[in-house]
């Protein structure tokens, strides 16, 4: 599909968004890609400097909540597909504060989708050759149970896992009929929007496609998520407040194999279906909090393990889910996607961009970039 095309990404400027956004405009240079995003707490143009002069870039500053906007935005710009990936996405924060994220994740989620629904029927083609992606997560299928605590042999293959690490820790996988049952507020909110995406299909016709991602790390991650987080903590010797026992499994693909598989799926992906996008890598929190620590003080030069005494135990995560792990089969049987990265590869790519970057952190944390934001769209 090489034609000329105008496509909306929403949340460009977060994590997985700018990964997506940067993609796009360096692969595709025959589309326009407009990256519309509020600019939250999590929103960050710096993530985005390679490509912010690119002739295919626009950058909208938006809330996906403004209707009207989104709608004038689509009709001035005869947006033909969107990549929804704006939301708000940290269990935690939804834990306190669970109205923001139903705003944002549900009726942001809404607010596109009636948007591209009425642009799009008013044109004389329809829905014809348009494409609502909406990218959501694994949560929303709830937790699994750890029936192996030990791990077992998983029964897939994937170039992602090396021996070592390849295990699962129970036999039962989210497959995409599995029936969602979320228990965070954040997931909760996922999963109804979920809903609304896949209602816009079944009654307006609504060309739409979901995937479920599993957990993902890389750089450009805001550090309140486990991995930065704990990247920076070891690197400035503050403790690594491990939730619970650490006994809790994610499975963790690397945020460019994510972003590999948006555009796999958003270019050849069956309308009106759903994929599970993961990369069979199964790791129990402390397990990787090790790892961590180790790359950590092998690439600083201190002597291995040192800075195990930063683990520190604290109060578990309320509702906090066992297990999750995806089966993406079906997006590698029917659309050849793989994840490309060996996790040893990956973390160590990451922790390396963590500890290269540390005036991208120290931006994040403390805030200033929002002011300047703030500062530079006054009034706008
Ligand atoms: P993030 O928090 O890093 O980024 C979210 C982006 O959305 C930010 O740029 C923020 O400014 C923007 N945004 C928030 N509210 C907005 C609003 N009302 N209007 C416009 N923009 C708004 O999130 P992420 O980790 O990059 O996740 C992106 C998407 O992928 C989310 O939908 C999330 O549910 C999903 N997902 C994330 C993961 C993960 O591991 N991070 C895994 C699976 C799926
Ligand atoms: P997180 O990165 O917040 O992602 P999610 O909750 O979406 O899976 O957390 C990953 C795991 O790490 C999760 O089991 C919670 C745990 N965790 C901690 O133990 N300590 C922390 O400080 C954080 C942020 C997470």
């Amino acid at each position: 599909m090489n034609d000329e095309r105008t496509l909306v990404i929403t949340g460009g400027a977060g994590f997985i968004g700018s990964h997506v956004v940067r993609l796009f405009v360096n692969k595709y240079p025959q589309y326009r890609i407009i990256n519309l995003d509020k600019l939250t707490y999590a929103g960050n143009l710096e993530n985005l400097k390679d490509i912010e002069d690119k002739p295919n870039y626009r950058f909208v500053r938006m809330d996906i909540c403004d209707f009207e906007g989104v709608l004038k935005l689509m009709q001035e710009e005869q947006v033909d597909g969107i990549i929804h990936l704006a939301a708000e996405s940290h269990v935690d924060r939804s834990i306190k504060d669970p109205f923001t994220f139903a705003q944002t994740n549900v009726m942001g989620t809404l607010s596109l989708l009636q948007a591209a629904k009425v642009y799009w029927e008013s044109l004389p083609e329809k829905f014809d050759g348009k494409r609502f992606y909406h990218i959501s997560t694994d949560e929303v299928y709830g937790a699994l149970e750890m029936t192996h605590p030990e791990g077992i042999e998983p029964p897939f293959t994937t170039k992602a896992s090396s021996g070592e690490h390849h295990l699962a820790y129970g036999e039962k996988f989210f497959t995409e009929d599995l029936k969602y049952q979320p228990h965070s507020p954040y997931s909760a909110a996922k999963a109804s929007s979920d809903h609304f995406v896949r209602a816009f299909h079944d009654t307006y016709g609504l060309p739409t496609i979901v995937t479920n991602c599993s957990n993902n790390y890389g750089p450009y991650q805001f550090p309140e998520k486990l991995i930065p987080l704990f990247i920076n903590n070891i690197r400035h010797r503050k403790p690594l407040p491990v939730y619970g026992k650490g006994e809790n499994v994610r499975d963790w693909l690397y945020v460019e194999d994510h972003a590999r598989a948006i555009d796999v799926i958003f270019h050849k992906g069956q309308v009106a279906e759903t994929y599970n996008i993961g990369g069979f890598n199964e790791w129990k929190n402390i397990d990787i909090i090790k790892v961590l620590i180790n790359t950590v003080d092998r690439i600083l030069g201190r002597p291995e393990g040192a800075d195990m005494d930063l683990i520190t135990y604290v109060t578990d995560r309320a509702g906090h889910d066992l297990r999750y792990a995806i089966d993406s089969s079906k997006l590698q049987k029917e659309l050849g996607w793989e994840p490309s990265l060996q996790f040893e590869e990956g973390i160590e790519k990451t922790v390396r961009w963590y500890l290269d970057n540390q005036t991208w952190l120290d931006n994040v944390t403390s805030g200033d970039y929002q002011k300047y934001y703030e500062q530079m769209y006054a009034g706008r």
